[in-house]
């Protein structure tokens, strides 16, 4: 039991968590070199093309240190802000954490979110600088920046200088690991029954025959393949088909014991009754037993409307759902049909990175054409008839008269970036509804930036204009923080007299005339020209607040009569008119599909 440790390493995107796992598991011989390559195909192809973790993979290495063996189990992080709550599951089931920081970055915001959320949970912190083989490494700079993030490492000449890419000092890192990280401490929780299990899950994965694969952290009992268990949030109950350790593959094992990483095969065909943060208990304990703390139930921010482009490909959609849900337990989805679209789905997301990624696979592994709808939050609506409403698109807003308030999502938001772009950052929060808060500084040339905003208000394309702004060097994080009533109304988007769903929006009041006119002067722009005169609308409740015309197009029907029979071409141009009039009548707009697409982007 002394001989394992539990770490894993937080680093912002790109700064070197994968290059230096893969140098551990060469140090270590887990991987031959020669295969190194191998399991870099086991990735997912837009994990590689978009060079960041999407999936975490965790893996256990044997490892001596002056003739000491140990087993060090080490459990990568996504880094991105949409899974701050899986990463904190993944802090919460070890007990160090390397710090791995770009010489030629420096800190980012993300790093330091997840920073904290492993000091929350009391994790030894080894700070490591990575890449510093690079010309322009700015190894004392950011090394400031660590000590000022970690002031107890002042002094200590705690803070290894590295480079995954080169293998220098990597070592150093695998012995700090085994030094300075504790091994797992057996909780002295005491259990009512003898040889029981508490083991917390920190991701999962779906095999066809195993059926649904908890990743694990055993902290008392031990479990092994035949034993009965129970999930103590989802209330699933199973039979362990089998219990083993990640080699990074699975690797089967006679049991799995207190201390250990590994996983638990469920045989469980639902994996959302497998959720992170989840307890695994046996039978007959679970009763009696505590959970491990932590868990919160899976809790989508985003969501947007799918639907095929061609409604034949509904079941297609469908299907791809269901086996993306597989690998991805916090997607989440229901049915939704519109007038405008057929059948399709809402579907709810972690943030705006999640819906990228889901969108994407859809379209490459299922080869998917899809239209997807003004991403929207969580509104919560108070009614006249006492009653909360939770709203996650604005077709299903209630009528206005029946609305007494709207409140809608807030974050506490953290910016951080080189104080020269402080300036032109301010600039673009001021024109936000946001609320400044403070700044920080974490050293003489970087600081960091907190607001309070609307979750709406970054939802489209806030990342974008924050990496525009600073020349690409800001980065930011987000954490909820409860809901704020405003005035907000929906604006809808009429087409031809009739409302086209998927254009709605839930907008500011006293931005909805600004945002009416843009939209309509946009589709007046990129919708095609029909044969009868088309009014485009941007109306509150039945008020039109703004308004276009697309003129018709005019075939012409005189064209070919020459010499001026002047009551013979106005004959012609009056059977046009009727025509027209007719087709009016029939008038529904075809709305092209890249059109949908095309008034998504602002
Ligand atoms: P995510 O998976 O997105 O979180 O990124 P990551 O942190 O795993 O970064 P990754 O290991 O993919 O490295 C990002 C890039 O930096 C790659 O092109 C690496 O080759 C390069 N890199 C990593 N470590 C070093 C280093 O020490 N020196 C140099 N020169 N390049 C490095």
């Amino acid at each position: 039991m002394q001989n394992i440790r539990n770490f894993c390493i937080i680093a912002h995107i790109d700064h070197g968590k994968s290059t230096l796992a893969d140098r551990f598991l060469e140090l270590t011989g887990t991987v031959e070199k020669r295969k190194m390559h191998e399991q870099f195909l086991d990735q997912m192809e837009l994990e590689r093309e978009r060079g960041i973790t999407i999936k975490l993979q965790p893996v256990r290495m044997s490892y001596a240190l002056h003739a000491e063996h140990y087993a060090l189990n080490l459990i990568d992080t996504p880094g991105h802000v949409d899974f701050s709550y899986e990463v904190s599951r993944s802090l919460a089931a070890v007990e160090g954490a390397i710090l791995l920081v770009d010489a030629t970055k420096g800190v980012q915001a993300q790093t330091l979110a997840n920073l904290h959320l492993a000091q929350k949970q009391g994790l030894v912190i080894i700070p490591v600088i990575n890449k510093i083989d690079l010309p322009n490494a700015k190894v004392s700079e950011v090394e400031e920046e660590i000590r000022h993030l970690l002031p107890e490492t002042e002094g200590v000449g705690l803070v290894l200088k590295i480079s995954a890419k080169t293998g220098e000092g990597v070592p150093a890192v695998l012995e700090s690991v085994v030094k300075l990280i504790p091994a797992p401490q057996i909780a002295n929780y005491r259990l009512p029954v003898t040889n029981s299990l508490r083991a917390l899950i920190f991701d999962s994965s779906f095999d066809i025959y195993k059926g649904v694969i908890a990743y694990v952290r055993v902290f008392d009992g031990s479990v092994k393949a035949g034993e009965r268990i129970k999930l103590f949030a989802s209330k699933a109950g199973s039979d362990v088909i089998e219990v083993g350790c990640f080699m990074p593959r699975l690797k089967k094992e006679q049991q799995l014991l207190a201390g250990e990483i590994g996983y638990i095969a469920t045989g469980l065909k639902n994996p959302g009754q497998v959720r992170v943060g989840d307890t695994i208990f046996k039978v007959g304990d679970g009763e009696l037993a505590e959970a491990l703390h932590g868990y919160l139930e899976p809790k989508p921010m985003v969501f947007a409307s799918f639907y095929p482009e061609s409604s034949d490909d509904y079941d297609t959609l469908k299907d791809a759902l269901g086996k993306l849900k597989l690998t991805d337990a916090s997607l989440v989805y229901e049915p939704e049909s519109s007038p405008a679209l057929g059948r399709g789905f809402r579907l709810g997301f972690l943030g705006m990175l999640h819906i990228e990624i889901v969108s994407e696979r859809l379209r490459r592994e299922f080869g998917l054409a899809l239209i997807v709808s003004t991403p929207s939050v969580e509104y919560h609506v108070a009614t006249k008839r006492v009653e909360v409403l939770k709203i996650r698109s604005a077709a299903a807003l209630p009528d206005p008269g029946i609305i007494e308030s709207i409140e809608e999502p807030i974050v506490e938001l953290e910016i951080l970036s080189p104080v020269s772009y402080m300036g032109q950052l301010m600039k673009l929060l001021a024109e936000l509804r946001s609320q400044y808060r403070a700044t920080d500084y974490l050293s003489k040339e970087v600081a960091i930036l907190k607001y309070l905003v609307p979750l709406s208000e970054i939802i489209t394309d806030f990342y974008d204009r924050l990496k525009s702004v600073s020349s690409g060097y800001a980065s930011m994080s987000y954490e909820p923080s409860g809901y704020q009533v405003y005035d907000l109304v929906r604006l809808d988007i009429l087409v031809a007299e009739e409302r086209v769903e998927p254009f709605s929006k839930i907008v500011p009041r006293e931005q909805a005339y600004y945002e009416g006119r843009r939209i309509v002067e946009k589709l007046k722009k990129i919708l095609p020209r029909q044969w009868f005169t088309v009014s485009l609308q941007a109306a509150i409740g039945g008020k039109i607040i703004a308004r276009e015309t697309i003129p018709a197009l005019r075939k012409d029907v005189t064209g070919y009569l020459y010499g001026g029979d002047v009551t013979r071409k106005k004959k012609l141009l009056e059977k046009q008119k009727r025509g027209k009039a007719k087709m009016k009548e029939r008038g529904r707009v075809e709305i092209p599909q890249k059109v949908f697409l095309e008034m998504l982007k602002k």
